[in-house]
């Protein structure tokens, strides 16, 4: 496949569902249509339920004018890869919309702690819960501070930077839940180096008094 465009696989698409980041499909081309939802004639809604997927049909049963075509060559973002979409696409996408559908989802620290790695990674800012996995690559702060953090508090760290009202809004778009119950004291580490070199420091004293005394 050669383009002049950047290739978008499926596994990009269907991260931009969000009213934060909407993409739709178009005739096999990718557009960013997240500033444009307020604007849309047809209204927001309709629009948004075109998000990370394949549009062409609704678009072409509309009747879009020219001007509506020339709307959308100022957002293109890339061409869709001719790979064919996963089986279970739509199905992904489902759980998706619905797992930030329910931002007051409970959830225990226990179901956190396993959401800790870069393909699932949630993390816990003042008791709300967010689905970072997609995001992280996108972090400003980069994306290793998110993933030391996933499964995890992430409050103390998120508050040493004044994240702004931007940073607040992307927010809303990953809450998945609340965290619920009190949160397991880890476990102490042992430390077996501290407990050797105390035995070898009262052996050796053990030793000098022997042939202090002898
Ligand atoms: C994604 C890119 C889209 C753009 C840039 C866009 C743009 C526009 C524009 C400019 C109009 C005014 C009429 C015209 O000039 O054609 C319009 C109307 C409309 N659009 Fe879209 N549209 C898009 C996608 C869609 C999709 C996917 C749907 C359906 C699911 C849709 C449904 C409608 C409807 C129902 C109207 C008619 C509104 C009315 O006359 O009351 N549009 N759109
Ligand atoms: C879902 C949670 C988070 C979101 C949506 C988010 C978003 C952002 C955004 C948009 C910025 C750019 C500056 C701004 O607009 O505020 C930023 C910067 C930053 N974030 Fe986050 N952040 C999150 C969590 C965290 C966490 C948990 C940490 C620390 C572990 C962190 C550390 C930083 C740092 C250090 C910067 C500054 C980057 C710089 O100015 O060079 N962020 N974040």
């Amino acid at each position: 496949m050669s383009s002049e465009y950047p290739i978008i696989s499926w596994k990009e698409l269907i991260k931009h569902f969000k009213r934060s980041s909407l993409w739709v499909v178009i005739e096999g081309m990718v557009y960013d249509v997240t500033t444009y939802l307020d604007k849309h004639p047809g209204g927001e809604e309709i629009l948004r339920k075109c998000g990370a997927k394949d549009a062409t049909e609704q678009f072409l049963e509309y009747n879009h004018s020219n001007y509506a075509r020339s709307i959308l060559a100022s957002r293109i973002v890339g061409q869709l890869t001719d790979e064919p979409p996963p089986h279970n696409y739509a199905q992904l996408l489902k759980q998706r919309k619905q797992r930030i559908k329910n931002p007051y989802k409970q959830i225990t620290w226990e179901e956190l702690e396993f959401h800790n790695t870069s393909d699932d990674a949630w993390i816990v800012i003042d008791d709300d819960v967010y689905d970072v996995t997609d995001f992280m690559a996108e972090h400003p702060g980069g994306m290793k501070l998110l993933l030391d953090q996933a499964g995890d508090d992430a409050s103390k760290f998120f508050h040493r930077i004044n994240h702004s009202q931007y940073a607040h809004q992307i927010m809303n778009d990953l809450q998945v839940g609340m965290i619920v119950g009190i949160k397991p004291k880890k476990k102490e580490k042992q430390a077996p180096t501290n407990y050797v070199l105390i035995m070898f420091i009262i052996i050796v004293l053990f030793i000098f008094i022997y042939l202090f005394l002898f």
